[in-house]
């Protein structure tokens, strides 16, 4: 059983940190529904319709789930707490996650999404076990084709008409969450200097 329980565990860069998402994201999240490039990206069906209703009850969901996956964390502003994105990490067979992303629109192109790969990958590797990470991303979505890169994904190839992303993570340290001169967070940090 590998479920993550313990959110004093979930790392953060100084900048964004990851935690669980509360009853209290409802409201955003429903707005976050209601975005056309978030419906578009994540296949949302035609008729969908965002409501507080129905983002209480992903909510509660994403907390019943947390034992045995898939595993979603919120990306906050450290600064204020205020939700900047989400992101979610799926397990597959073999130690194989694949890993999805969003950033709230009024905080893209900010960094932020870059910053949460860099914490859930950590995550992953250090809580989950995971040895390979996949992103998946459609070939006409570049803001996600530059967050895998700056993460250090190699496009490897397509999956089901998208572009597969992978990254090895046997190869990397594991960094202790908040360890603020760890690689990762270093790497992180001269990338993305640009919020906060
Ligand atoms: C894709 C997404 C997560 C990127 O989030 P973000 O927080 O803006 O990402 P970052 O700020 O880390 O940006 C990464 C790069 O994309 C660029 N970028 C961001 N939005 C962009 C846009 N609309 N058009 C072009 N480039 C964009 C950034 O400027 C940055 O560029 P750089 O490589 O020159 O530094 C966000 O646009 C989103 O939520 N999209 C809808 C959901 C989605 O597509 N998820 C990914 C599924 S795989």
């Amino acid at each position: 059983m590998v479920g993550i329980s313990n959110e004093k565990q979930l790392p953060g860069d100084g900048v964004v940190r990851l935690t669980f998402f509360h009853s209290g994201d409802a409201a955003a999240l429903r707005d976050m529904d209601a975005d056309a490039e978030h419906r578009r990206r994540f296949e949302f069906p035609e008729k969908f319709v965002a409501s507080l209703a129905h983002s209480q009850r992903v909510i509660s969901d994403w907390t019943n789930q947390r034992q045995e996956g898939p595993f979603l964390f919120a990306v906050r502003a450290v600064s204020n707490g205020e939700l900047l994105g989400g992101c979610e990490i799926r397990l597959l067979a073999d130690h194989v996650a694949n890993l999805s992303y969003w950033t709230v629109p009024q905080h893209r192109a900010r960094g932020v999404a870059s910053r949460a790969v860099a914490l859930a990958s950590q995550i992953a590797r250090a809580q989950l076990d995971v040895k390979r990470i996949e992103i998946v991303v459609d070939p006409d979505n570049f803001a996600s084709r530059r967050v895998a890169m700056h993460n250090g994904f190699r496009a490897v190839g397509m999956r089901n008409d998208r572009i597969l992303h992978v990254k090895d993570m046997s190869i990397l340290p594991v960094d202790p969450p908040n360890k603020a001169n760890s690689t990762i967070f270093r790497n992180v940090a001269t990338v993305r200097g640009r919020i906060g």
